[in-house]
């Protein structure tokens, strides 16, 4: 059974945080209220893009995981129980437990909710737009992949924009060659995205990612010209654009994460980390 009319969704219940075993390495800022200043920029040597591709591979098993396993009746917390177990069963901390006081190990975002949506006792419907998304942290480096699916068979609408979020997001990959500047990204995904009229979500980013979780970097998803940081190899970051049916505008819930659309319309996100090579991006966000 569909929901009954859209922008309809309110905060459930949480659960308990759950447990991470003693012998998986924390971030630094597990038990703070935020991270520290990131150190070394976004360009990496090559033993350590191995460990970035390492937390990566683990992030995108673990995101094929969690939506192979979604389905109507389904809670979003049951969502986060297999995504936290299966991270641990690979050796990997979830990022988000514990940024910035985020409590569950993954995100899941329902239709109108653009990003950061807590896990709680809420069930998944026939028709809901699902994002899920997921990050791992292991051998002092982060992988942060995310994805979007149609649970059951949903309105045309909402399936096209899943499915030409996705191809927004690969528009945006393949515009990050070496020697542009990073505002190529958001203009080949703005330009793709403007066709069909959808909302453009400009106040969450790319970033870059790596020895952090978010080093700083930037990567906007939109037509921003005043980001003009060079793309060069080595240089690892996520392409993550977020698109609606209706405005970029959005509010934020009392729980201080629940990202939605100010007009309650349909929202979709994709992400991936990807690596600057001298020919080119390179996912490694892939299982
Ligand atoms: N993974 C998200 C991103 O793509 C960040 C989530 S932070 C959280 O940047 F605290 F909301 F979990
Ligand atoms: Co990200
Ligand atoms: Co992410």
């Amino acid at each position: 059974m569909p929901r009954t009319d859209s922008g309809s969704l309110i905060p459930g219940k949480l659960s308990p945080i759950r447990p991470v075993p003693a012998s998986i390495l924390r971030p630094e800022y597990v038990g703070k209220p935020g991270p520290s200043q990131h150190q070394g920029g976004d360009k990496y040597d090559s033993v350590t893009i191995s460990k970035i591709r390492r937390a990566s591979k683990i992030a995108a098993q673990a995101l094929e995981v969690v939506l192979s396993a979604a389905k109507p009746g389904l809670t979003t917390d049951e969502l986060d129980e297999i995504g936290h177990d299966f991270l641990i069963s690979q050796g990997a901390y979830p990022s988000t437990l514990g940024y910035r006081g985020f409590p569950k190990s993954l995100c899941s975002s329902l239709n109108e909710v653009i990003c950061h949506g807590i896990p709680d006792d809420t069930v998944l419907h026939e028709g809901d737009i699902l994002n899920i998304d997921i990050s791992a942290f292991i051998d002092g480096v982060h992988g942060d992949t995310n994805g979007s699916v149609v649970i059951g068979s949903g309105s045309e609408s909402a399936t096209q924009l899943v499915e030409r979020t996705k191809e927004a997001m690969h528009r945006g990959i393949r515009a990050a060659l070496p020697g542009r500047e990073v505002s190529i990204i958001g203009r080949a995904i703005e330009s793709y995205a403007k066709r069909f009229g959808y909302g453009v979500v400009r106040d969450f980013t790319g970033h870059g990612v790596g020895t952090s979780f978010h080093t700083g970097l930037i990567i906007p998803h939109y037509d921003a010209p005043e980001y003009n940081t060079l793309i060069e190899p080595g240089m690892v970051f996520t392409v993550e654009p977020m698109l609606t049916l209706g405005t970029y505008d959005w509010d934020l819930w009392e729980d201080g994460w629940t990202v939605t659309t100010k007009d309650k319309s349909l929202s979709a996100q994709f992400e991936h980390t990807i690596l600057i090579t001298e020919d080119g991006p390179e996912i490694l966000t892939e299982a």
